[in-house]
């Protein structure tokens, strides 16, 4: 049976190929996108996720529109410099979509999932705003999920919004702290992994040379591309990040190491705000059981996803 999931993003670049790879691959039912703000706007990333439906021939797929900003207000933040002003890599194209939803991410969270109570993976590779929201109207939603895997934090791997905190988290650390407190299963796709697996050149190149969906895609990489070559790694490849979150709920990850642990998050607004505090004191004895963990953090897996992920975009030939 095909794992039914809910993606909840804001559609930058490898929030894109995420959303591909569930709209695409069979083992996935997906099921709606919610949009939250973070690479770029909630408006922006909303247009964004509908068109990229639609470049993958899955325009039925509904989207709702999120939060535009973190759970407690306070500023936005937006990352145009890493996916572009039009969060696309300022190479999306300006044909027309559909309109979302008329109701909220949150909302649509709670309607979907009490629909198909203990099916339903939470999929958010955004800031949590809209995960934690939904959790505020629903409390019961830690029950009726299967779980929620999400891109974002890190164990022991470097920061990338500050030496210690990653960007999903940080964005909105209250909401991050409300989801990893919550009694559910969580999948934690950290940058201990997320920064491991790359998109290189040759998988754009390969995707350029594809389908509708793999020129999009090879299209759009480009810029991010060039942001991890200039501030990273020192040539043209980017990391994968969002997509893994959806392949661990669909159990396509060949996993070597992921230990069940307790995970907090900073929200003291110092210098440690929105790092993920992982309890790895266990790992000198293999991690045994620790009392009330239930977040199963990625910390070593196979890369051969990207190959998977970029194969089944490329070979997409229309719907
Ligand atoms: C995360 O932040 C965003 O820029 C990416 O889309 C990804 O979800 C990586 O830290
Ligand atoms: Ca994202």
């Amino acid at each position: 049976m095909a794992t039914k999931m809910i993606l909840d993003c804001d559609t930058g670049v490898d929030d894109t190929m995420a959303i591909m790879y569930a709209a695409l691959h069979p083992d996935i039912d997906l099921l709606a996108v919610g949009t939250v703000w973070g690479n770029v706007e909630v408006e922006r990333g909303t247009r964004n996720t509908l068109r990229v439906l639609d470049i993958v021939g899955r325009g039925e797929v509904p989207v709702a529109q999120g939060a535009a900003g973190p759970l407690l207000g306070g500023p936005t933040e937006y990352a145009y410099h890493v996916h572009g002003d039009d969060g696309q890599g300022n190479a999306g194209d300006a044909e027309p979509v559909r309109a979302a939803e008329p109701t909220t991410a949150a909302q649509q969270i709670i309607d979907i999932v009490r629909q198909h109570p203990g099916e339903v993976w939470l999929v958010p590779v955004g800031p949590l705003t809209n995960i934690a929201t939904a959790l505020a109207l629903d409390p019961e939603l830690p029950k009726l999920v299967a779980g929620v895997s999400l891109m974002g934090g890190s164990a022991s791997a470097p920061g990338n919004v500050s030496f210690v905190a990653e960007a999903n988290i940080w964005h909105d650390a209250e909401a991050a702290q409300a989801v990893f407190a919550a009694k559910w299963p969580v999948v934690m796709a950290g940058l201990d992994v997320t920064m491991k697996v790359l998109i290189t050149a040759e998988h754009r190149d390969q995707m350029l040379a594809g389908g509708p969906a793999g020129q999009y895609m090879g299209r759009i990489i480009e810029f991010y591309g060039e942001f991890y070559r200039d501030m990273v790694f020192g040539d043209w490849s980017c990391a994968m990040h969002d997509s893994i979150a959806v392949a661990a709920a669909a159990g396509h990850l060949d996993v070597q190491l992921a230990p069940v642990v307790n995970v907090e998050v900073d929200t003291t607004g110092g210098p440690g705000h929105g790092q993920t505090l992982v309890d790895l004191r266990g790992k000198y004895r293999g991690y045994p059981e620790q009392e009330g963990a239930h977040t199963t953090v990625l910390m070593e897996i196979s890369d051969s996803i990207a190959d998977t992920v970029v194969s089944l975009i490329t070979d997409f030939q229309g719907a």
